[in-house]
């Protein structure tokens, strides 16, 4: 039978041709037979429909190459869609032909549980299952719904280079390599340059992976994360946490929009979600001291918060909490001091909830160039590397401020799973760069 001139159709639109005859290009996810009816679950990437194959309908030949398909195979299959409340999907397909492109060989990742070490090495194929198709949705819906929210508050984005000649957050976890007869490192931020592209054009951002050597097994750290990195001039820190608390507030009325059937996938509360809307609470770094000393916690004021603190401080709130003027000891060198308590810096970090811990890190940048320069020699840093981000101080410094947001932490946060390493198609782990 020609299928040429028959609509190619993706599962997720199947609603759109309810009783009609249409063709799915995929593979066969799972498989169930008997002597007269065989069910073929497809998944064409946007979805899996079961498409039914009757005996008496179809020659013998075919029939019989039906029943012995192994899972994987792929297939264009033509049929009437259906709706079949009792279906993944509401839909079904009444199978009119079938062409086999490929049998697969015996897949190794089959319905049965598997262990984590053996799903990351085959993560190319267990990217093809219905929980990493969900979480890989998401993934797509959270990055577009800051992109539109930052483009409607008209944002440019504007991209950072990834080798560069100096670090942005500390140099103990900095990737090195070669550049020729020099050393470059791995960008662990866009930062200084959207800053730099933000005296430029006022509000900026950019979008790109991020690395560090994070030499701590955790379920919170990849080498390489994707981090989208909001700049505005002109700004103050309680702008800073207004445009954080829409952005996320925005992000999660999107994802609830568009992926209520990803989320049922993995099984998440939708409650947790729909409670999150702005303003978020924001908590003084002192009165978070205080928090944790109420909740057996006894971390002295001054240091920063590791694992426990921000899940105990997560845990207290049933949405995003900012964490706001930590100890300037314990931050970066570029954040300014706060002029009515110096010992803290204009800075913020958005704790998500559920225990989730920290997705967003921001601060006011120092403005002052004598300032800059003198914190770029307490922190020993080459100062040659930062003479072009000093001059941003010399001519027409203003108070600006931005924040990075890491992608898979709010993923992580979203999806309501365990680790960060199925957030990303392929996690660049402590111990794992394959594949
Ligand atoms: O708090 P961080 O280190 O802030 C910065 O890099 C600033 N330069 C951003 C800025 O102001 N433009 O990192 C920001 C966020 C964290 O809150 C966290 O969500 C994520 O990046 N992040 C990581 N995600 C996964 N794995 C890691 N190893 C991460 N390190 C940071
Ligand atoms: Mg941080």
């Amino acid at each position: 039978m020609e299928t040429t001139d028959l609509k190619t159709i993706r599962i997720s639109h199947a609603g759109e041709y309810d009783g009609e005859t249409a063709v799915i290009k995929g593979w066969l996810y799972n498989k169930r037979s008997s002597g007269k009816i065989v069910f073929l679950q497809l998944r064409d990437g946007s979805g899996i429909m079961q498409a039914v194959a009757v005996k008496a309908e179809l020659s013998e030949e075919l029939f019989e190459s039906l029943q012995k398909l192994t899972q994987e195979s792929s297939l264009i299959v033509t049929g009437v869609v259906h709706k079949d409340e009792r279906s993944v999907g509401g839909y079904e397909m009444s199978i009119k032909d079938v062409e086999i492109v490929q049998v697969a060989e015996e897949y190794p990742i089959t319905p049965k549980e598997h262990g984590v070490d053996f799903l990351m090495d085959h993560r190319h194929l267990w990217l093809r299952s219905a929980r990493q198709q969900a979480i890989m949705r998401i993934r797509n819906v959270i990055i577009r719904a800051f992109e539109d929210f930052l483009r409607k508050e008209d944002f440019l984005r504007l991209d950072t280079p990834i080798l560069t000649p100096a670090a942005c957050e500390g140099t103990t976890t900095l990737f090195e390599t070669e550049y020729f007869d020099k050393k470059a490192f791995l960008s662990q931020s866009g930062q200084l340059y959207t800053e730099a592209n933000c005296m430029a054009f006022g509000k900026v951002y950019c979008f790109g992976p991020t690395f560090r050597a994070e030499k701590s097994k955790t379920r919170r750290h990849l080498m390489e994360f994707w981090m989208l990195e909001p700049e505005m001039a002109y700004a103050d820190l309680n702008d800073l946490m207004e445009l954080e608390e829409n952005m996320i507030s925005y992000m999660v009325s999107e994802v609830l929009k568009n992926c209520l059937s990803d989320l049922k996938t993995l099984g998440r509360d939708i409650s947790k979600l729909e409670c999150i809307k702005a303003p978020f609470p924001r908590l003084h770094y002192s009165d978070a001291i205080k928090l944790l000393h109420g909740k057996d916690n006894d971390l002295p004021w001054g240091e920063d918060f590791g694992a426990d603190e921000e899940t105990i401080i997560s845990n207290s709130f049933d949405r995003p909490v900012f964490i706001h003027r930590y100890p300037v000891e314990a931050k970066a060198f570029y954040m300014k001091p706060d002029p009515e308590d110096p010992r803290v810096a204009l800075c913020a970090d958005m704790l998500a909830p559920e225990g989730y811990g920290e997705i967003t890190g921001g601060s006011q940048r120092i403005d002052d160039y004598d300032f800059l320069a003198k914190r770029i020699e307490e922190h020993n840093l080459p100062r040659e590397a930062y003479e072009w981000y000093l001059d941003l101080r010399k001519y027409g410094s203003v108070p600006h401020c931005g924040f990075g947001i890491g992608i898979e932490r709010t993923i992580t946060w979203i999806c309501g799973i365990e680790h960060l390493r199925e957030t990303i198609p392929y996690p660049r782990l402590i111990n794992r760069l394959y594949p």
